[in-house]
């Protein structure tokens, strides 16, 4: 697909997201907060059938691991240990035109002309060559200006009525800078050949360079191929003007090619400052002081509190190496720029496990958990073909780690990562018995060994395999409207596992008690067991529209011949419609229940 009618797409599911409740900018209502996300009725289910469905696998279907569910507030000495204080930080620019922040390392690559501008100086009138344009109007008796200050935009008005009425001949300016500086320059030389008053002096050192304002700070723009030269001067003059230069006359340097830099604004050309670290932690006060020793820091992932309670958990549940403690929870990230929707949020939550095991284990499990991570995205619908697993490259994994992959989904708006799994060796561990002096080390009993056991984790984004989800069941296809004509149905084709809305119950007609007795008594069974929707109004048509489009995978209509008025074999029987396929078929009503749970769970 062209890369168009993916960000269409994209759109598309942006939008529907809001119009049905899964997801809403938070604090819309004021103007929106960057990088936060509040999820709807709908998007709120979503989460938690993932979340459920992960925590299931992962620690009520296995007898090795075990969850815990840690404070997101967090002792600064645990992320000091950890490495996060001194280290977690992206590599951060700005537009050194709008203050802009970029993450360096997502600059795009551009090719094109740099223009150099060493300084720009100012062709409006200093101050001191203002007032002798006030006091040269004044002895002119010009009628509109008898005063005796003025500002600069008044003083091209008034100069051209000096020249108007001194019949002075200098040519009017255009209207850019070099063309005003022109004019005042040649006003200058005009009216010391003609001085009347003191004032024809005064204005022409007023006007001379060194009174005017300069700036002297140099700055690079660059000009794409195919782009416009004219870009160029544009933007410089937008720099100098942001530096106080009000009409910048600038002054160009050097013009040189270049090719694939990263060291410009793609939205505007200008020049980024060099990289610099930028700390992701968001740190808050705890308690009344707010001073060093309250320090505090909102986990930024939630491994570290798994490491911090190691050996608690350990003690508690009795288990033996390998084993996993496993973690859902939020963690936040001042990401310099939040981006694709909820993909990159500053508050986001997690689904981590830490499974640990001796050394010599790590490199095995590190694949084991690669591909039990792989069959989780198939349990949950997502298609083997959409999924990509990256070696990330050892330049590129944290110092500690063996070995890293990284399982990538094929966004509408890219390949980017959902979860990575990695071996992190004895690091985390290690660090915090050092830093603690408390021994986090594991006894084996059988070969009387101690030691810090190594760990392989897993960890996936909520937010993001639900981004995945909805992705990837979005879909439009054409099908028939009540009238039989055929039409574009927007559809959300989930796994039954993952779908907000398990079942929708439709009584054929509202204004037959019998019917809505009998629905609302089917949904009253049901509702125990799944999460179902009674919708009684519309035509039926448009009631199996309205749950296609929220992915409702089944729909059952209570008719006619449910209440056995056409046959009494079908009497207490229903139609259950298929969401993909729309097929109907007729169940029993006793044995619904059953039916749908064995294809939802
Ligand atoms: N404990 C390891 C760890 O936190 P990570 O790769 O930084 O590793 C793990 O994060 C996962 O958390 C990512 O693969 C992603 O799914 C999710 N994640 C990370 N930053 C995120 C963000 N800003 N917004 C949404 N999800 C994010």
């Amino acid at each position: 697909m062209s890369d168009s009618s993916e960000s269409q797409r994209m759109e598309n599911i942006v939008s529907l997201c809001k119009r049905r409740g899964f997801i809403f900018q938070s604090s819309e209502i004021y103007g929106g907060l960057n990088g936060a996300w509040d999820y709807g009725p709908l998007g709120v289910e979503l989460k938690r059938n993932l979340k459920n469905y992960w925590w299931r696998v992962t620690v009520h279907e296995r007898d090795d691991v075990v969850g815990m569910d840690g404070s997101i507030l967090t002792h600064p000495a645990v992320l000091k240990a950890s490495g996060h204080v001194e280290g977690f930080s992206d590599p951060m620019v700005d537009c050194r035109l709008t203050g802009k922040r970029f993450r360096a390392d997502q600059i795009s690559q551009q090719s094109g002309t740099v223009f150099t501008y060493e300084f720009a100086r100012d062709a409006a009138p200093s101050d001191r060559a203002l007032q002798a344009l006030a006091q040269l109007a004044e002895t002119d008796a010009e009628p509109k200006f008898k005063k005796t200050t003025i500002t600069s935009s008044d003083a091209l008005d008034l100069a051209k009525r000096i020249v108007e009425r001194r019949k002075l001949s200098v040519s009017l300016p255009k209207g850019d800078p070099e063309s005003i500086e022109l004019f005042f320059l040649d006003l200058g030389v005009a009216l010391g050949q003609d001085p009347r008053s003191q004032w024809e002096a005064e204005f022409v050192s007023g006007y001379s360079v060194p009174n005017r304002r300069i700036s002297g700070d140099a700055f690079r723009v660059l000009v794409r191929n195919g782009e416009s030269e004219s870009k160029a001067d544009k933007t410089a003059r937008a720099f100098y003007q942001k530096r106080g230069v009000q009409l910048p006359v600038v002054s160009l340097q050097s013009k040189q090619p270049v090719e694939n830099t990263q060291e410009f604004n793609s939205e505007n050309g200008a020049e980024l400052t060099l990289p610099r670290p930028f700390n992701l932690m968001f740190k808050t006060n705890v308690g009344a002081m707010e001073d060093e020793s309250s320090i505090a820091y909102l986990r930024p992932e939630t491994a570290q509190s798994i490491f911090v309670q190691f050996k608690n958990i350990l003690e508690v549940s009795r288990k033996k190496l390998p084993f996993g403690i496993a973690q859902i929870g939020k963690a936040f990230r001042n990401e310099i720029n939040p981006r694709n929707f909820t993909f990159r949020s500053r508050e986001f939550e997690q689904m981590e496990l830490e499974y640990f095991c001796r050394p010599e284990q790590g490199m095995g499990l590190l694949e084991y958990w690669k591909e039990e991570r792989l069959k989780f995205y198939k349990q949950i619908g997502i298609r083997r073909d959409k999924l990509h697993v990256l070696t990330v490259p050892d330049d590129e994994r944290a110092f500690y780690s063996k070995g890293t992959y990284d399982i990538e989904y094929d966004f509408p708006f890219g390949r980017q990562e959902l979860e990575g799994v990695a071996y992190r060796t004895d690091y985390d561990l290690s660090q915090h018995q050092k830093a603690s002096g408390k021994s986090l080390e594991y006894f084996d009993e059988e070969t009387k060994q101690r030691f810090i056991p190594h760990v392989v984790e897993p960890s996936a984004g909520v937010d993001r395999t639900a981004l995945a989800l909805i992705c990837e069941a979005y879909s439009e296809d054409q099908a028939p409207n009540e009238k039989g004509k055929m039409e574009t149905r927007i559809v959300l084709r989930f796994h039954p596992r993952m779908a907000p809305i398990k079942c929708g119950i439709f009584p054929l007609l509202k204004n037959n008690s019998q019917l809505v007795a009998k629905a609302k008594e089917i949904a009253d069974l049901l509702r125990p067991h799944m999460f179902v929707f009674y919708d009684e109004s519309g035509a039926i048509g448009r009631r199996y529209r309205r749950q296609d489009e929220i992915g409702t995978p089944f729909g059952v209509t209570v008719d006619f011949e449910t209440l056995g008025e056409k046959d009494a074999a079908l009497r207490d029987t229903v139609t259950l419609r298929e969401r993909d396929s729309m097929k109907q078929e007729r169940v029993a009503v006793k044995d619904l229940l059953e039916i749908l749970t064995s294809r939802i769970r």
